[in-house]
């Protein structure tokens, strides 16, 4: 098989790598790729979002299966390009992919289908979503309703706060069009899991849990980043609440979006929330997360390709995915200044010491005019240690982040150390 994969982080970086490990895999194209998926496969300079040439490289380069990592290209609707061209394409198309890109459109969803959310409004009008949030109980969040690049979602801690949120998305207008429209909701309290699912729009398949730190510091303090580390499995979230989790949300949520007209393939990811009252959904996204995959992948023992193909062809009821028993943790190397302004072309130093069972997910890196690694992002790494139990493979994780340096250079420390918001250790 040749096989096109779609982005540039850490999670294509990863995805790259374990479709390296298929027998059957016979070439693997990235798009665009960073320095580390050169290493393994062959970098397109095709940006993700011109969908055009990406059909065009994917057609003539023969390719058996294309996978979209980033959101941007679904939005967009690569999906059904590539169908219309007949290239086979694992992801959602455009109208299924607005569980991610519209949140009131999934909101919407849930509360038609009975799956469990958070209580909330969609508002167009500043002036009701204000007194709106007068009536509420504080904390509020507000959301905007379309891509807000992981900034839409605003945890406020009083009415004022919620008040201001709400007229900079409607008011204001910073987020652009995705802020029309904002959703004012009810805040949950509990541990959050990412659980994602292989579906072909029938079968359901979940892959193991996983837990993202989305702050940038220590303790979960400071802005929200992309994503600063993540582990799998978190101990918390067992067999029994995932069989839960696809009963009561994966799989309604596949057959919703059938019965609306949207059938769904791909993987649809669902942030979780352990609450008081059982698991609800706080979000869902339309692709693999980034850095969840990054944990997640090291894990898998079945072919991720013929996994792939399977989805695509719709017979994922023949596949059993399999996992190895490990537990992964998957540290994320961040630039001085991110999430907010950062400089780039930094050398990075110490790749080659790394255990060669440890993996180095690259994600903004690329090779300068002498041919070294450098930054060339905010995330710039992630590197993912297996082990036999979340202490060892944190152990392992990192001993070897500490032997890579660029100049700048952050990390949190405190990845997988205890359970999200537990405090014990
Ligand atoms: P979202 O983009 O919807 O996933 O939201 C980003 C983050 O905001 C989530 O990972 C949660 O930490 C937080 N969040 C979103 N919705 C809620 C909610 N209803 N209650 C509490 N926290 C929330
Ligand atoms: N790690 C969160 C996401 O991929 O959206």
């Amino acid at each position: 098989m040749n096989l096109l994969v779609i982005g540039s982080g850490g999670r294509e970086h990863a995805l790259a790598w374990v479709l390296a490990q298929s027998p059957q895999v016979k070439k693997i194209y990235v798009a665009p790729g960073n320095a580390g998926t050169a290493a393994i496969a062959t970098n397109l300079p095709i940006p993700t979002t011109d969908l055009p040439a990406l059909a065009d490289a994917a057609q003539r380069l023969e390719i058996d299966v294309t996978v979209v990592g980033p959101e941007a290209p679904l939005a967009q609707g690569i999906v059904d390009l590539f169908r219309l061209r007949g290239l086979p394409i694992f992801g959602p198309t455009k109208s299924a992919a607005e569980i991610e890109t519209s949140k009131a459109f999934a909101k919407e969803l849930m509360l038609k289908y009975g799956i469990p959310c958070a209580r909330s409004q969609t508002f167009s009008s500043l002036p009701q979503a204000l007194d709106y949030v007068k009536t509420q109980q504080p904390p509020i969040v507000v959301k905007a309703d379309g891509l807000a690049a992981g900034k839409g979602a605003i945890v406020c801690q009083t009415r004022e706060e919620a008040a201001t949120a709400v007229d900079n998305m409607l008011g204001k207008h910073i987020f652009g069009a995705a802020g029309d429209r904002v959703l004012v909701e009810e805040c949950l309290t509990g541990l959050e899991v990412s659980l994602l699912a292989f579906t072909d729009g029938r079968t359901v398949v979940p892959l193991v849990p996983a837990c993202d730190y989305k702050r940038v510091g220590d303790g979960d303090r400071g802005p929200n980043t992309g994503g600063m580390g993540s582990y799998s499995p978190p101990g918390i979230f067992g067999p029994e609440l995932v069989r839960q989790a696809q009963e009561t949300i994966l799989e309604p949520a596949v057959q919703a979006l059938a019965r609306e007209g949207r059938p769904y393939s791909g993987v649809l990811y669902s942030g979780l929330m352990l609450t008081p009252d059982g698991i609800k959904v706080l979000e869902f996204n339309a692709r693999f997360g980034d850095p969840e995959t990054q944990a997640i992948l090291p894990r898998l023992r079945t072919d991720l390709a013929e996994v792939l193909l399977a989805a695509v062809q719709g017979r994922l009821y023949d596949i059993k995915v399999e996992w190895t028993p490990d537990a992964c943790v998957a540290v994320v190397l961040a630039s001085e200044g991110y999430p907010g302004d950062y400089h780039t072309g930094f050398p990075i130093s110490g790749l080659e010491a790394v255990d060669s069972d440890v993996q180095v997910f690259h994600a903004g890196t690329s090779r300068n005019q002498h041919g070294d690694v450098v930054t060339a992002g905010g995330r710039v790494l992630s590197v993912a240690a297996t082990g036999a139990g979340i202490a060892q493979a944190r152990k392992r994780a990192y001993d070897n982040v500490s032997r890579i340096h660029f100049q700048g250079c952050h990390y949190r420390r405190d990845i997988a150390l205890r359970e999200m918001g537990s405090t014990q250790v």
